[in-house]
């Protein structure tokens, strides 16, 4: 088991991707703690898995702080690994750059882009304390190709993407590490949504054609959250299966 004993806190952690990264990183022997907006759903989920669930709503930063206390308490202020899953990830697509409403612009770099600054702002001192505190960062091979009609939320990874950068030297005299992954379509809830030839875009036109499901992209992230990973750090993986090459 490549993370036992490890704390590791996943956001955005109740359904999707999320979950199921959580279920991964709870078979490598990590002590999880999971948060997200959505309560009785992320309980059900910690339950499922051995794991603690604090409730936590990105878009409001004294909600992020006590998140960090909280979680603080329950690693003994040593937090190992922090995955910043948490996003306004559907619903938000199918529309061009001039039709996006202001309100939903904001609350989408609200959430996705300073709710990522601020969870990693507040469990740096943990991550530090760790030794080898090891950040995730989801982002996503749209803000890589370039989809159209998805603005807002592709604005939103790239700059998930610069943090990471940013980030990883900032805190790597630390040897805190910290790195992205952009996915491209998995086979997941949030894309239901998602127009047909999207989906059919991304089976035709990848190094290994077909679906993805959100299961095939968490062996990379548990091994990001590793010790070994640290020579990773600033670093955007995308794991799509080759859809785009960087
Ligand atoms: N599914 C994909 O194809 C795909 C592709 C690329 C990247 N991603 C990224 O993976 C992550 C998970 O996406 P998903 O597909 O599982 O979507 P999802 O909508 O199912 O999950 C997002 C999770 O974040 C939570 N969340 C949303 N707003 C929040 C807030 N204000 N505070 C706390 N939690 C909040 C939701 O409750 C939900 O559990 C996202 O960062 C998304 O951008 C997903």
């Amino acid at each position: 088991m490549i993370l036992a004993d490890r704390h590791i806190l996943v956001t955005g952690a109740a359904r999707g991707l999320g979950a199921e990264i959580a279920s991964k990183l709870a078979a490598e022997g990590a002590k999880l703690i999971l948060a997200d907006l959505l309560v009785e759903e992320g309980k059900a989920t910690a339950q499922r898995l051995g794991a603690q669930f604090l409730p936590v709503d990105l878009a409001d930063p004294a909600s992020i702080s006590g998140l960090a206390g909280k979680a603080s308490a329950l690693c003994e202020g040593k937090l190992d690994g922090l995955v910043n899953c948490g996003a306004i990830a559907t619903g938000i697509g199918g529309i061009t750059y001039d039709e996006i409403d202001i309100d939903v612009w904001d609350k989408v770099m609200q959430v996705n882009v300073r709710g990522t600054w601020l969870m990693i702002r507040a469990c740096a001192e943990m991550l530090k304390a760790s030794g080898s505190g090891r950040v995730v960062n989801l982002a996503s091979d749209t803000a890589l190709w370039g989809a159209p009609r998805l603005m807002a939320y592709t604005a939103s990874k790239g700059a998930v993407m610069s943090m990471t950068r940013s980030y990883a030297r900032e805190l790597g005299p630390d040897r805190v590490g910290v790195t992205a992954v952009a996915p491209g379509i998995l086979t997941t809830q949030s894309t239901e949504y998602v127009p047909e030839a999207r989906h059919q875009l991304y089976q035709e036109n990848s190094a290994v054609p077909g679906p993805q499901g959100p299961e095939e992209i968490t062996d990379v992230i548990a091994f990001l959250l590793t010790k070994g990973a640290l020579t990773l750090t600033g670093q955007v993986l995308p794991v799509n299966n080759g859809f785009v090459f960087k």
